[in-house]
């Protein structure tokens, strides 16, 4: 009874995820306006945040210590339920209505990351965290997931000082090692979702490659052209 004969097609929900210093902002922006410029509606999200509460959560997720010390020690649990307390507004408020609308949703970063960062790289139980991302995300799984692979030493000396957060900060090298062979891991068990690009490639062959993972044989000529636009 509910059919008015004008279903709209659901948008494609890309992710994309990987180590810290990867460039997954730069080519998520080439990537939507590569997208836009063959005519899909794109939406630009991130995670944490993309929602107001979940900007706010990212501040206190992503802080580092106040220098002087007194900082808690960390809790990877109490991390992954605050990054699954805000994916679950940004997933109910932003993304599901988007794709809904026949809108294609771009998001830097999404589950994948809590499994690498809280998982693999800080020791939750991986089981744990599939059961939070389910309910957070009411089972949503992005239709493709790029993943932009390169060395943590690289990756973390291309960060600015002031783009640094408290995973870079106060995480030892072995720690993100460990979150990039997770990724790796993940991308292994999951070849029909995953998609891995060296992102030590010149930045516009990565996004020739992203483009070509989302919308094979489109990316022949210009894979999208920065924009003047931001996440969040
Ligand atoms: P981000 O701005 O994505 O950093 P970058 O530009 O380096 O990719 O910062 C998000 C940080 O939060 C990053 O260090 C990874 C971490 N993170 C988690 O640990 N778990 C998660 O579930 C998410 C979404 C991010």
């Amino acid at each position: 009874m509910s059919g008015t004969g004008t279903s709209v097609r659901r948008g494609r929900f890309v992710t994309i995820e990987g180590p810290d210093g990867g460039g997954k902002t730069t080519q998520a922006e080439r990537l939507a306006a590569h997208l836009e410029a063959a005519g899909e509606r794109v939406l630009l999200t991130r995670e944490p945040g993309g929602t107001s509460f979940g900007e706010r959560l990212r501040e206190v997720l992503l802080a580092r210590s106040a220098s002087g010390g007194g900082a808690a020690p960390p809790d990877p649990l109490a991390d992954a339920f605050l990054f699954n307390a805000a994916r679950r507004r940004l997933v109910a408020d932003v993304i599901r209505p988007a794709l809904a609308g026949g809108t294609t949703v771009i998001c830097a970063r999404y589950a994948d990351s809590t499994l690498a960062y809280q998982g693999y790289g800080a020791g939750v139980p991986l089981g744990t965290l599939r059961d939070l991302a389910a309910i957070a995300t009411d089972g949503l799984v992005p239709d493709r997931t790029v993943l932009l692979d390169l060395p943590v030493e690289l990756g973390l000396a291309r960060k600015a000082p002031d783009d640094v957060t408290r995973f870079e900060a106060e995480f030892d090298l072995a720690f993100h090692r460990r979150v990039r062979d997770g990724f790796l891991a993940l991308a292994a068990a999951d070849p029909d979702r995953f998609t891995v690009v060296d992102a030590t490639a010149d930045v516009d062959a990565v996004a020739t490659a992203i483009a070509e993972a989302v919308v094979p044989g489109t990316a022949t000529s210009e894979p999208g052209r920065p924009g003047p636009r931001s996440i969040g």
